[in-house]
Parts: C-alpha cells; sequence; structure tokens
C-alpha cells in the first residue's frame, strides 16, 4: 500500500467514527429527554396524588389554610368579603385567648392605669358592672396606659385586645390578661391586607412601649396583616361590646367608617383623638380628627356625646387639651 491510500483509509476510519459519535451523543439527547419528560410526568403526578391527599383527608391536620389563600389576604388586591368562613376562621387560628393565670403587672401594681381616667368614666356610666365584654385596639401592652386593665382586673371583664406591634404585643402576653388577642391591625377601609407599619413615638423603658401606626416617620421594614373590623369579630362571634377602646395613632376616622353598626352593639366608646405633628400637639389637626369622629357617630344616629377626657375647660373648644372622646349609646342610657 501507498501512503496516499494510508492516509485516505486513515480519514476514512475518522470520519466514520465521528459519524458513530454524532449518532450515539443524539441518541443519548433524546434518551436524556425522554427521561426528563418522564419524570417531570411522575412529578406532576405525585403532586396531584398530594394535592388529592390533602383534600381527601383534611382531618388529618384540621382545616390547615393554603399559601394561596394566604398570599390572597395579604396582597390585599381581590375583594374578600367580610364574612368569609376562610377568612374568619384564618383570624380565629391567628388569636390567642384569655390566660388562665392571675393578672400579672410588671410596671406597677395599680389597676387603673388608663392615662386620664377613662376606665373611671366608662366604670360610673355602666354602674361598675361586672362580667362585660370590652375590645381595645391599641392596646399596647396591656398595661401602662391601658383602658381596659381595670375591667379585666377589678370588674371581672373579658375582652379582646388588639395590638400591631409585635414587641408590643410579646410583652402584652406576659401579663396574664384574661381576654383574646390578636398581634394585627384593623382595616381602615374594610379590607383585609397587609400594611407597613411604623412605630410612633419613642418612649422609655425595657421593653417596648411604642405603638405602631401607618404614616409618620421612619422605615417601615415589615408588613402587618390587618383585619377589617366585622370579620374580627364574627371570629369571636361577638355581638355586643360594652366598652371599645380606639387609640391607633390616627386610623381611628377610617377605622370607625368600617364599623358593623348594624349587627353589633357597644354601649361606650373612648376614641383618641389629640394629633401631632412634629411631636408637637397640633391644634388644628386635633380639632379636625374631633370634628371627623363626631360626623360619624353622628351619621349613626346611635350615639350621643358623654364630652371628652380630660375634661374641656368651660366654655372651651371641647377638643382643646382633650385626649379622648366619650360617646355613649342612646339606647343603653
Ligand atoms: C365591608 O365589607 C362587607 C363585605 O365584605 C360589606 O358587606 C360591608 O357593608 C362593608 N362595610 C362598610 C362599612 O363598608
Ligand atoms: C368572673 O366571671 C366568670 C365568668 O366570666 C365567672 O365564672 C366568675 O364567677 C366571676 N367571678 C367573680 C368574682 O365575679
Ligand atoms: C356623661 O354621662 C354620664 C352618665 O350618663 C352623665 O352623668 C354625665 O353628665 C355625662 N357627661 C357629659 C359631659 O355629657
Amino acid at each position: 500500500m501507498n501512503s496516499n491510500k494510508v492516509a485516505v483509509l486513515g480519514f476514512f476510519s475518522v470520519g466514520v467514527l465521528l459519524l458513530f459519535i454524532i449518532v450515539i451523543v443524539q441518541d443519548e439527547g433524546k434518551v436524556m429527554e425522554q427521561i426528563s419528560r418522564a419524570s417531570q410526568r411522575q412529578v406532576k403526578k405525585q403532586g396531584e396524588e398530594t394535592d388529592k391527599k390533602i383534600v381527601e383527608s383534611p382531618e388529618k391536620f384540621g382545616n390547615i389554610i393554603s399559601a394561596t389563600e394566604v398570599k390572597k389576604f395579604k396582597k390585599g388586591k381581590e375583594f374578600i368579603p367580610t364574612n368569609d368562613p376562610v377568612l374568619i376562621e384564618y383570624i380565629r387560628k391567628q388569636m390567642v385567648g384569655p390566660s388562665k393565670e392571675p393578672l400579672t403587672l410588671l410596671q406597677s401594681q395599680e389597676l387603673d392605669q388608663s392615662q386620664e381616667g377613662q376606665s373611671k368614666r366608662v366604670d360610673e356610666i355602666l354602674h361598675h358592672k361586672t362580667g362585660g365584654f370590652y375590645v381595645e385596639c391599641g392596646a399596647a401592652t396591656g398595661e401602662r396606659n391601658s383602658n381596659s386593665l381595670f375591667f379585666d382586673g377589678v370588674r371581672n371583664w373579658t375582652g379582646l385586645l388588639i395590638e400591631a406591634d409585635p414587641k408590643s404585643y410579646d410583652a402584652m402576653l406576659m401579663r396574664n390578661r384574661h381576654a383574646y388577642s390578636i398581634n394585627s391591625c384593623l382595616s381602615p377601609d374594610n379590607q383585609t391586607k397587609a400594611m407597613s407599619f411604623e412605630v410612633a413615638g419613642e418612649r422609655g423603658g425595657l421593653e417596648s412601649e411604642q405603638r405602631a401606626g401607618p404614616g409618620g416617620k421612619g422605615a417601615a421594614n415589615s408588613a402587618i396583616q390587618c383585619f377589617p373590623i366585622d370579620a374580627v369579630l364574627r371570629a369571636l362571634d361577638v355581638k355586643h361590646i360594652d366598652y371599645f377602646s380606639l387609640d391607633v395613632e390616627g386610623l381611628e376616622v377610617a377605622i370607625l367608617k368600617t364599623f358593623p353598626w348594624g349587627t353589633v352593639t357597644v354601649d361606650v366608646w373612648t376614641v383618641e383623638f389629640r394629633t401631632f405633628k412634629d411631636s408637637k400637639m397640633h391644634p388644628g389637626l386635633t380639632r379636625e380628627r374631633y370634628d371627623a369622629i363626631k360626623e360619624v357617630f353622628d351619621a349613626t344616629g346611635l350615639y350621643e356625646n358623654n364630652g371628652t377626657l380630660p375634661a374641656a375647660v368651660p366654655g372651651g373648644i371641647p377638643s382643646m387639651g382633650g385626649l379622648d372622646v366619650v360617646y355613649i349609646r342612646k339606647d343603653f342610657v
């Protein structure tokens, strides 16, 4: 054989070999593709089976809410009726029940720690009623400045404490309040959604005495779940409240506008209206909020004004110097 023939044969052999390799690699690709399709099918099938399993045996875990639902609640883009059973069940599961131990006050043993005599005024209006039900929204730690503590510790009431700030809420749980509680905010527009909150005011102390409220200064780093008051009250099947204390650093009017006046009766309200701007009481804004609260109560036709706390200077503007305004249900008086 001459060298030319050897070269041609060599090239031919290499060519055939390359062809074989290409065919094998292509086949390998096809096989891999087939395997991956099959495994995808299997995963999908397994997923369906898992879903089916959960649907078929809900009793195993109770009615656990799906991530889909929770996302819906947090996004707040979808309209969720306040009587939605899934929502109400979800709210109930966020609640903590009343303590079975004696009250544990950590800063003062005083049972009336309301800031401007709210507890005393309400107690007089209600003729020292025992065994009633309160709702305090903006409950903070459930001790300092608490309007409901007196009714818990002295009048043997139970109730519902609502606090948005997680630190204050955790501190509240240490007090053994004999009330249901929930770490959430009340929705200002009747919609279930998460809202960014900022810590308002800066008071000292070993634990957080601060209350969170939307707006204000500082950067918010977490969103708090807000529920409409109607849905929250449905979660506990509450139809009557003896005393409602509302103090949420600015959202009072918006929340009041969502209140289910037709289905839930409240005998006495104290609503904070004093308004601050740049850490100073702002007379114009305070007056505006006082008037806006009055407008909501007047529109219900159910309430009469019982003045402010502290009481207004005789002949003075009712809003000036006041912190809370008191409303009493006419049918109760
Ligand atoms: C709040 O929403 C519910 C439906 O989710 C509605 O029935 C109710 O009237 C609303 N209340 C107010 C005050 O808008
Ligand atoms: C306090 O209320 C509970 C029911 O909420 C009742 O069982 C208990 O007897 C009451 N105690 C007093 C001292 O009134
Ligand atoms: C508030 O209500 C109480 C009890 O009904 C009454 O005695 C008092 O005069 C009222 N005060 C004002 C300022 O309306």
